[in-house]
C-alpha cells in the first residue's frame, strides 16, 4: 500500500497522471473515500495524462461517461445514485471491465462485492487542513501491486 498527503488540488491531478503513464488496456481503478474530497479531480489526472483535453465531472446521473480521446478508452462510472445492483448490470458494467479501455469506478465501496477480483483501490480522504488529502493506493492482484510498487 502506498499513501499520499497532497495539499493543493494540482497535486491530486499530477498523481492521477503519473497512474495514467502506467495504465494498460483491462485495467480497473476503484475510487472510494470521503465526499468532494477529489474523486473526479483523480479521474481527471488520469484522463489528462492519457490525452483527452475534454473536462472530466462526475457522472453522478448517467452513471457512466465514455472518453475516447486517449492512449486508451476510458469508461468512467459514478456509483454515487446507484441503489440497487441491477441498474448497474442493465447499464451493462460489465462489459466494460476488463477488455478494451480503463474502467475507473468512483464510489466503488457501495458495490464491493461486484467489483472485478484485481484492481488499484484508491481512496482518497479529507486531511486535517482545507486542502489537505490523504491518498491510499492499494493494488490487488499482481499487476496491481506492481504498478502499487511503480508509484512510490
Ligand atoms: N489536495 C486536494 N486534492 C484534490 N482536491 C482538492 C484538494 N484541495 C482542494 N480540493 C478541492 O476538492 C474538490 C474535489 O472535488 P471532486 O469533485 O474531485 O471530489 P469527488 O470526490 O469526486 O466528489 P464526489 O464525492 O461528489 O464525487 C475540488 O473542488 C478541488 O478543488
Ligand atoms: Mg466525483
Amino acid at each position: 500500500m502506498g499513501e499520499f498527503i497532497t495539499t493543493r488540488p494540482e497535486e491530486t491531478l499530477q498523481l492521477g497522471k503519473r497512474v495514467a503513464a502506467k495504465l494498460e488496456a483491462g485495467d480497473v481503478i476503484c475510487l472510494s473515500g470521503d465526499l468532494g474530497a477529489g474523486k473526479t479531480l483523480f479521474t481527471q489526472g488520469i484522463a489528462e495524462g492519457l490525452g483527452v483535453s475534454e473536462d472530466v465531472t462526475s457522472p453522478t446521473f448517467t452513471i457512466m461517461q465514455v472518453y475516447e480521446e486517449g492512449r486508451l478508452a476510458i469508461y468512467h462510472f459514478d456509483l454515487y445514485r446507484l441503489d440497487r445492483i441491477d441498474e448497474l448490470e442493465n447499464i451493462g458494467f460489465d462489459e466494460y471491465i476488463g477488455h478494451a479501455g480503463v474502467a475507473i469506478i468512483e464510489w466503488a465501496d457501495k458495490f464491493r462485492e461486484y467489483m472485478p477480483q484485481e484492481y488499484l483501490w484508491i481512496e482518497i480522504l479529507l486531511g486535517q487542513e482545507p486542502n489537505e488529502r490523504i491518498i491510499r493506493v492499494n493494488g490487488v492482484g499482481d499487476r496491481f501491486v506492481m504498478l502499487c510498487e511503480g508509484l512510490k
